[in-house]
């Protein structure tokens, strides 16, 4: 399989990290070495290279904090005063709009990534119609390069009065921090970065709806996805529109999902999507709406190219080489599980030892070494699952590693990432949810594990953010099965 490589010069874009400044260019020797002494001399960045223009009609999401992305905010603001104008019962209303996911929306499945693409893209052509401006192009809000929700979404019709989280404070980094997202986008499993097959080991969904089956929520929907949805909302009822399965009535819902997109997009550059057909040939069928009002069906692959829905990004390189989107198989090789009953809270975190077996042990101790550079590392995926969907969006710390109980959170090197739940409240999935981390990078960076005996999986769940009224009952957590498999990829 070809693929296609990112510079870290493109990484950074990419990240967002160097956007409008001059610092890029620090990968492979670009610069002098000046010895002591002298001072540098600042070398003038390499010139950019024009890109070709993206085909017509495709236009480019802006950041939201970018000069273009503050004048698409001004369009979005008008279009959003029109929509909730319109009655609930008109389709393209701003409360038939939210409608429309409480109805539909997948979560803790693969279909999560690719239903919110389509939502999206029906939306943003819904709002270039309220505004008139066939030039629309919905801005992504980048939570890693700017944590708090933008000024512009405090006041008129982008403000949302039921946010529990308040102007200037940040999202913290363990959720959307660049450490955390450039660890997503290197995880190679499909499934572990973008959430699990709807396949036999699902909780099925309580309104019997397939694409809404509980199945095994992957790193992106986990951490930076649900923790800001409930950073936003507020981790405990009562809780605001974007805790919930109405979300999409705060208007930075809508930005929010366009950088989970995005980086979908990214991941794409390196990494193609799954293979399951019984997954990309799904038909989501007139779950949306266009700006007549008229229903709209989408399968899956046809979301995969955001051209094809005449859209890209701006931190998207426009002369990447044509991602393989699709051809990323992966097979389970060795695995173990282990079964847990025991409840993890607040301050009482829990120690989950699973047996490895001969095979497992043997494969993870030739992963802790060194891994070889681009030659397809397996991936260590841990699952944490069966855990019935709690009322309060806990945040649960994650660590592997060495067997006793790690402490400093994100400081430790046995630290693997933070999930939280989402929806929560009224209506929230009923059903047990699964978490899905790859752990090969940790096992290999020293995390404190020891090849020769089990590998020691704790689950911490954090007390609910401070300032909030003291907890009558802390919230448990019962993650009743822990599975530990190594995948190959072809
Ligand atoms: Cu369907 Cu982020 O929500």
């Amino acid at each position: 399989m070809k693929k296609s490589r990112l510079s870290r010069r493109d990484f950074m874009r990419v990240l967002g990290v160097a956007a409008g400044t001059g610092v890029i260019g620090c990968g492979g020797g670009g610069r002098p070495d000046t010895g002591g002494g002298t001072p540098p001399t600042p070398v003038p960045p390499p010139p950019t290279p024009v890109p070709p223009p993206p085909p017509s009609g495709t236009v480019i999401r802006p950041d939201v904090m970018s000069a273009e992305g503050q004048a698409m905010v001004e369009i979005y603001s008008r279009a959003v005063g029109i929509m909730r104008g319109r009655a609930e019962s008109v389709a393209t209303s701003w409360l038939a709009q939210a409608n429309i996911h409480l109805n539909w929306c997948p979560h803790g499945n693969a279909f999560f990534l690719p239903w919110h693409r389509a939502y999206l893209h029906y939306f943003e052509e819904i709002i270039r119609d309220a505004a008139g401006d066939p030039t629309f192009a919905l801005p992504y809000w980048n939570w890693t390069t700017h944590p708090t929700i933008p000024d512009a979404f405090w006041e008129g019709p982008l403000n949302d009065d039921t946010r529990q989280i308040r102007p200037g404070q940040p999202i913290p980094p363990r959720y959307v921090g660049p450490n955390v997202i450039s660890d997503i986008l290197d995880i190679t499993d499909f499934e572990t970065f973008a959430s699990a097959y709807v396949d036999g080991d699902c909780s099925p969904s309580s309104d019997g709806k397939e694409q809404r089956a509980s199945c095994g929520t992957g790193r992106l929907e986990g951490t930076p996805h649900n923790n800001v949805h409930v950073e936003v909302g507020g981790r405990r009822p009562p809780v605001g529109n974007m805790s919930t399965f109405v979300s999409p009535r705060d208007p930075i819902f809508w930005l929010h999902h366009c950088n989970v997109d995005r980086l979908w997009a990214t991941w794409n550059l390196r990494h193609a999507n799954g293979t399951n057909a019984d997954w990309s040939d799904f038909e989501f069928q007139d779950n949306f709406v266009n700006p007549q009002g008229a229903p709209q069906s989408i399968t899956v692959s046809q979301t995969f190219k955001t051209a094809d829905l005449g859209y890209t990004y701006d931190t998207i390189p426009a002369a990447a080489p044509e991602a393989a989107l699709t051809g990323g198989t992966a097979t389970v090789v060795a695995q173990a599980e282990a079964a847990n009953t025991a409840q993890a809270r607040a301050g009482s975190p829990i120690r989950i030892s699973v047996d490895l077996g001969d095979e497992l042990r043997a494969r993870m101790r030739a992963l802790t070494g060194p891994a070889p550079e681009g030659a397809g590392r397996p991936t260590v995926r841990l699952t944490i699952g069966g855990i019935e969907h709690p009322e309060n969006a806990v945040p649960v710390n994650v660590y592997v590693g060495p067997a006793e109980a790690p402490t400093g959170g994100e400081a430790s090197p046995s630290y693997v990432g933070t999930f939280s739940f989402f929806p929560i409240g009224e209506g929230s999935h009923a059903g047990s949810t699964s978490f899905l981390f790859d752990i090969g990078k940790k096992l290999a960076g020293g995390s404190g594990f020891d090849a020769s005996g089990p590998l020691h999986v704790h689950v911490e769940p954090q007390a609910l953010a401070a300032g909030a009224a003291p907890e009558a009952a802390p919230t448990t957590i019962t993650p009743s099965l822990i599975r530990v498999e190594i995948i190959d990829h072809g």
